[in-house]
């Protein structure tokens, strides 16, 4: 997904513009551009790389003008080239514009547009919307009372499908710009005399923190004075300006190398902020202020659905785990993208819920919305208020974990794990759970911070770890139950910021296959808590042993491992199995961080990937 940043005001434009895009940088990085409205121009830079690169080049032109429009793109349609770098302005000269999302029948509007003479320098779908907009405004007659501008830009989009998030300048339209929604984020920031529109609040929260969230189907027109917002159709819309609850200072690294390593050590603050208010006044119960559904209404709940993707997906693995181990009350978990498409068969009274830390995952709120098209609540568990699923859902939980810029997700992670076992703790007292367990399951959960910050103490041993296995190319995790989940996060993790194939399984499973792999080459990390199944994960361990595979065993305090099973111990606090995932998961987010670290790699923005997928 990409990062959109426009400005009408007084200050110089390029300058808040490229501030802007920087804190955008984490939503895609392949190639970066402005344009700006000075001496009757459209003067417009672009670069392929990172806004740094763009930076640089902006410096060559004498940018003076104080409307604009900027973008970094994470690409879909066409290669990482200067070519295909927004902005994309129209053949005649008279449209600038951004994008973020795809247009699915851009083919069509091409082939409807090159006998008008419209050329294409691009293989982007975006400067087919560019050219389509400038057809409509030398098409479109004055009509008193109506922006020429504005209206061509409503023509244009009732011919689109897909999805947009866009920002337009028009050559004729001085310290004006038209920006539009559908299914990509876009926000208008109200300052002092000044608007700022973003594709997040990071991105201009520096400026104001009055924000008015754009919803699907809405078209904003700003000019220097005042701003409308209207529907595609011309109806009115009365605007409702926000408030932004925290400061640019929550978007700043604080002093840390990577805003990943600041986001893993602020997990006991995040934690904290999850849980603040949470709890009823009797202590035996978690409480949530935006279910939107009573406790008779859940307890006729028959069954949780619960949906997302990549890491949120391995959130709602362990959800499953404790709301059934706890509230014994049936748990089903799918993808977001797959049970949008698999049509599954859907009966009794079923409650659902999406994980998603940015709130505008696309699968996610394609799941969600088809959910409800079948007639069933659907409630959200984000961590961005505002966010097109938080405004979608039927109600939900927000994290208040503050932003998370590192795409590799770490806080809103564990966050959600917390949200989980809260879920069912609040349902399980609603059925059997006694008050007296409650209350220890209210106390082991606010235990959880505490129990994080004794698990980061490790990070120096965990640092000498990642430097002996920073060099092999493949990685097992295998843990069981609810560490399994986690297990699967810190494949996620290592594959993602590393680079390294990494697989998470259960650990038993390995006899199943995957041990075909076991050599030298391919260390396994086993989490072996104490419990139940301890001993078979030992097995585990020394079936792999037997292979001459190297094993990182995560072990809770007062575990004993046979003499040399293990080449790499990382011990975390024994604690409540409620809370065991969140303590669990720390290990593998500092082992994956530093053996990034230690391979050079972009820890906070990740090749290929974004922190948000917003297209299909
Ligand atoms: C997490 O480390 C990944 N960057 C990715 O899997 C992410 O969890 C996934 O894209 C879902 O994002 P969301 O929580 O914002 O919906």
């Amino acid at each position: 997904m990409c990062g959109i940043v426009g400005y009408v005001g007084s200050q110089k434009a390029s300058t808040i513009l490229l501030e802007g895009l920087k804190r955008l940088e984490y939503r895609g990085y392949d190639s970066a551009g402005l344009a700006v409205q000075q001496n009757g121009r459209l003067e417009l830079a672009r670069k392929v790389g990172r806004v740094e690169n763009l930076v640089k080049e902006a410096a060559k032109h004498r940018f003076t003008g104080t409307t604009g429009i900027c973008h970094t793109r994470w690409a879909t349609h066409g290669g990482v080239t200067e070519a295909n770098a927004h902005p994309h302005l129209s053949s005649d000269g008279k449209i600038a514009l951004v994008h973020n999302g795809v247009i699915e029948n851009y083919a069509a509007i091409k082939k409807f547009l090159l006998p008008k003479g419209y050329a294409f320098k691009s293989e982007t779908d975006t400067e087919v919307l560019s050219n389509l907009i400038a057809y409509h405004y030398a098409k479109e007659p004055t009509i008193a009372g109506q922006s020429r501008f504005l209206e061509s830009v409503r023509k244009a989009l009732r011919h689109v499908e897909g999805t947009y998030g866009i920002a337009v300048l028009c050559l004729d339209c001085t310290g004006e710009i038209v920006a539009a929604r559908k299914g990509s984020p876009l926000i208008l920031g109200v300052g002092d005399k000044e608007y700022i529109l973003a594709s997040d609040v990071s991105a201009l929260v520096s400026r104001t923190q009055n924000v008015v969230y754009l919803k699907d189907g809405e078209v904003v027109h700003v000019t220097p004075k005042q701003f409308f917002i209207s529907t595609l159709d011309q109806e009115d819309v009365s605007p409702v300006v926000d408030q932004v609850t925290w400061t640019i200072d929550a978007a700043e690294m604080n002093g840390y190398a990577h805003f990943m390593e600041k986001e893993i050590f602020e997990q006991p603050a995040a934690l904290e902020n999850s849980m603040r208010g949470r709890f009823s006044e009797d202590g035996s119960t978690a409480k949530f202020g935006g279910l939107n559904l009573g406790p008779v209404d859940f307890r006729q709940i028959d069954r949780f659905v619960f949906l997302g993707c990549g890491t949120a997906w391995h959130s709602c693995l362990v959800a499953e785990h404790l709301i059934e181990r706890f509230a014994r009350v049936p748990v089903e978990v799918d993808y977001a993208s797959e049970f949008r498409y698999r049509n599954a068969p859907l009966s009794g009274n079923p409650l659902f819920f999406v994980m998603s830390q940015s709130g505008e995952t696309i699968d996610t709120l394609g799941a969600l919305r088809e959910a409800q098209r079948k007639g069933y609540k659907v409630l959200a568990v984000n961590n961005t208020v505002g966010s097109t699923i938080a405004r979608e859902a039927d109600g939900g939980i927000y994290q208040h974990v503050g932003p998370e810029i590192g795409v590799a997700s770490t806080k809103a992670f564990t966050s959600q794990l917390l949200i989980g076992a809260m879920l069912a703790l609040h349902v399980a007292r609603m059925r059997d759970m006694s008050f007296a367990d409650g209350v220890e399951f209210v106390s082991a959960l606010k235990k959880a911070p505490d129990l994080v910050r004794e698990a980061l103490k490790q990070a120096g041993h965990i640092k000498a770890v990642a430097k002996r296995f920073s060099k092999y190319n493949d990685m097992l995790f295998l843990g069981r139950l609810s560490l399994f989940p986690i297990a699967l996060e810190g494949a996620l993790k290592l594959k993602e910021i590393s680079y390294i194939h990494a697989e998470g399984y259960p650990a038993a499973e390995m006899k199943h296959g995957p041990i075909a792999l076991i050599n030298e080459q391919c260390p396994s990390v086993f989490f072996a808590p104490q419990g139940e199944i301890f001993n078979k994960v030992v097995s585990s361990m020394q079936e792999v042993k037997a292979r001459k595979g190297l094993v990182i065993a995560i072990i809770t305090e007062g575990c004993e491992l046979p003499p040399g099973l293990a080449d790499e111990v990382i011990t975390i606090p024994d604690c409540h199995e409620a809370v065991l995932p969140i303590v669990a998961t720390i290990p593998v987010q500092l082992l994956s961080y530093y053996i990034a670290c230690e391979r050079g790699c972009d820890v906070d923005k990740p090749r290929n990937l974004a922190k948000s997928v917003t297209v299909e």
